[in-house]
């Protein structure tokens, strides 16, 4: 995996906050004994080598975004004139032409630019990153959402990845300010000569050597995780808590172990979301943010990877209110 590149601290740039989150699911139950009723498989097996013990699926892409990011304004507090950008990460838009985002820009009644970001599973983490980016060159909100229906690039009659996948969304707004950013450090890696392991077609759906994205993904993760940890000049024992990307518990497992950090510091939604790709990330933080789990000060890592193959990782400072 193409490691990025050496980085100055963000802390000298404008600094920005998170301010605001929501999320939204498909509006379908999908157990694992669902799809045992249809397929060679089980609830054991699916449980055992995943973790994933049902998933919500329906809607669209945009609709989800939207319904999350309703959530997202409100526990921000600001209007949806005062958003300067949105940025859409999604692996799975709605139409190949207009972009997601112009449709969530619409239905949401933003006036601002809007953009979709695709970079798998990692999206959220590049589209945060973005968003930060802009919040140093001068914007003073931003929309920032993951945003997927995977179960519509997802062959229902192949059980070695209809088990996996599901719908969702998770919305953050994050704003400008003046004390110091809450993204500490970061990474975005890619290589992309790694496309034939995990890929669909134009109106296809999704083709996957399973064991071979476990492997990479475990030391993807773990690489892209010690670099921004680096970056934000913190070691592993800084960490209060990790928020991975949900596509596996024993990727997660495995990850943690390398990174020496104790699996209890992990959040996992994905027994009740499944993989949700970009929207993933997002629902474990607000999950772990509902639960109580994070506090004022609390550095958290965010980590990903996904099709590519693409991985990023983040260092966030908490200092929403909880
Ligand atoms: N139920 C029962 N048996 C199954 C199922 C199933 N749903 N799926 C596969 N099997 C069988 C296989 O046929 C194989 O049988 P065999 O030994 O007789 O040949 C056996 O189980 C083992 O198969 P493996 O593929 O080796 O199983 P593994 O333990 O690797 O688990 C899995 C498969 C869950 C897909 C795992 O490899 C994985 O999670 N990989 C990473 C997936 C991932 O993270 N993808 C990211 C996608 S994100 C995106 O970009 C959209």
């Amino acid at each position: 995996m193409a490691q990025g590149h050496e980085i100055m601290t963000v802390n000298s740039y404008n600094g920005g906050q998170i301010t605001g989150w929501g999320i939204a699911l498909g509006n379908d139950l999908v157990t694992n004994h669902d799809l045992a009723s249809r397929m060679d498989t089980s609830d054991e097996w699916i449980k055992e080598r995943t973790g994933i013990s049902e998933r919500r699926i329906g809607g669209t892409t945009a609709g989800l975004a939207v319904q999350a990011a309703k959530d997202a304004l409100e526990v921000a507090g600001c209007s949806p004139e005062e958003i300067d950008l949105l940025v859409l990460a999604t692996t799975t838009p709605d139409d190949q032409i207009p972009a997601t985002s112009a449709m969530v820009q619409h239905l949401l009644g933003l006036k601002c630019g809007a953009m979709d970001l695709n970079a798998a599973c990692s999206g959220f983490v590049y589209s945060l990153v973005t968003g930060f980016g802009m919040l140093a060159l001068g914007n003073r909100r931003i929309l920032v959402i993951g945003s997927e229906t995977l179960s519509r690039v997802t062959d229902w009659e192949d059980r070695s990845t209809a088990i996996l996948f599901g719908d969702g969304a998770g919305a953050f707004v994050i704003e400008a300010s003046s004390d110091q950013s809450a993204l500490l450090g970061w990474e975005l890696s890619c290589d992309g000569s790694l496309r034939d392991i995990l890929h669909a077609e134009i109106g296809g759906t999704i083709v996957m050597s399973g064991q071979e994205v476990f492997r990479k993904a475990v030391i993807a993760m773990t690489e892209s995780a010690l670099t921004s940890i680096k970056n934000a000049g913190l070691t592993p024992e800084d960490i209060a808590l990790v928020i991975p990307h949900q596509a596996n518990i024993r990727i997660i497992e495995s990850a943690m172990k390398r990174l020496h950090i104790p699996m209890e510091k992990s959040v996992s939604v994905l027994h009740k979301t499944g993989n949700t790709s970009s929207a993933s990330i997002p629902l474990a933080l607000v999950d772990a943010v509902e639960d109580g789990r994070i506090q004022e000060g609390d550095n958290l890592l965010l980590v990903g990877f996904g099709a590519g193959m693409t991985s990023a990782s983040a260092i966030v400072k908490w200092g929403g209110s909880t």
